[in-house]
């Protein structure tokens, strides 16, 4: 398939890109400000809504799949930023829907445990969303043009860590588990936070399965099979041979905790819980081989 990647140098557009390759998809990217040198075609594209329909149509590439990875991400800086997150998270949906609509090519929307307030946890498909912050709030507002579009389809997901790391990327809670052990840190995990954090790979085999029309749920909750913060760090350590690295953490009521979920665990009513620990096995033998 032909595969058009939105932010091919984000944290998931590069891996993504890179899973869809070895199953042998042509895939093409869009980026903004970061550009790196790599084997994908790429090209500049804004996401902002005034332009990017026509953006999209001056490709020289026409996919079957968009998969749109392209977002406002720091989710701090949001709250002050509000004009520029809902332009691009929110209203840039609606010229992606437009153009996919209009070609005919599937289009994924990857969105987040942020669309919850995080008050109990264990949030199916058809749990209510209620986000806490700009960032959730923005994030909500663009699953609902893709989910309105009958090809189109919204993964929600929190990242544990991923094979492919550029230097530009911020540190997921598995490299900074692994950044203390080197540094000889204790990293304190918050024993009253929960999350289910999934690698590219495990969304890639969810992606997998809706480009093959085995999956035909629009919105989907992708997400690992343990929801304890320390109990996932416990695993980083016994899967990454690390001894006491991980110790008790407690989040309180703070500016970060107010705009993000506490108990942001997720479930599905489609989809089985990934094995957080056969995940960590594949994505410590992909880096090696990486490494290699
Ligand atoms: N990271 C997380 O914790 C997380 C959790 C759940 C869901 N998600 C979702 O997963 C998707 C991928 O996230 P990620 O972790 O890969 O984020 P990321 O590493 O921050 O990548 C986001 C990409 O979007 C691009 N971008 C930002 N502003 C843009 C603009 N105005 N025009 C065009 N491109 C722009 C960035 O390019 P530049 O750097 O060049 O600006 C970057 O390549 C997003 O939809 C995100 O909301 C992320």
């Amino acid at each position: 398939m032909k595969i058009l990647i939105t932010g091919i140098f984000g944290q998931i557009g590069w891996n993504l890109a890179h899973a869809a390759r070895n199953q042998g998809h042509t895939v093409v990217g869009t980026y903004h400000n970061q550009r790196v040198e790599s084997t994908f075609p790429v090209y500049p594209l804004e996401m902002m809504p005034h332009k990017l329909e026509h953006g999209l149509r001056l490709l020289p590439f026409l996919p079957d799949v968009i998969l749109h990875c392209a977002a406002y991400t720091n989710v701090d800086k949001a709250e002050s930023e509000r004009p520029k997150v809902f332009a691009i998270n929110s209203l840039s949906s609606n010229p992606v829907v437009s153009y996919a609509r209009s070609i005919g090519a599937k289009l994924i929307y990857l969105s987040t445990d942020y669309v919850f307030d995080g008050l109990t946890g264990g949030y199916t498909e058809s749990s209510i969303p209620f986000p806490r912050g700009v960032y959730g709030l923005s994030k909500l507002l663009g699953e609902a043009p893709v989910l309105a579009y009958k090809n189109g389809f919204v993964i929600r997901f929190t990242p544990l860590g991923h094979a492919l790391r550029l230097p530009h990327h911020p540190l997921s809670l598995m490299d900074w588990i692994l950044k203390c052990y080197r540094d000889g840190k204790k990293a304190p995990l918050f024993f009253n936070r929960t999350s289910s954090p999934v690698t590219a790979m495990d969304l890639w085999n969810v992606i997998d399965e809706i480009l093959a029309g085995r999956q035909t749920q629009a919105l989907l909750h992708v997400h690992s099979d343990l929801k304890d913060l320390l109990q996932i760090g416990r695993e980083i350590e016994k899967v990454f041979l690390l001894s006491h690295t991980t110790t008790y953490g407690f989040l309180s009521h703070n500016n970060y905790s107010k705009i993000r979920p506490f108990l942001a665990h997720l479930k599905s009513n489609y989809l089985k819980p990934v094995s957080l620990n056969e995940s960590l096995i594949t994505l410590k033998q992909q880096r090696k081989s990486h490494e290699a």
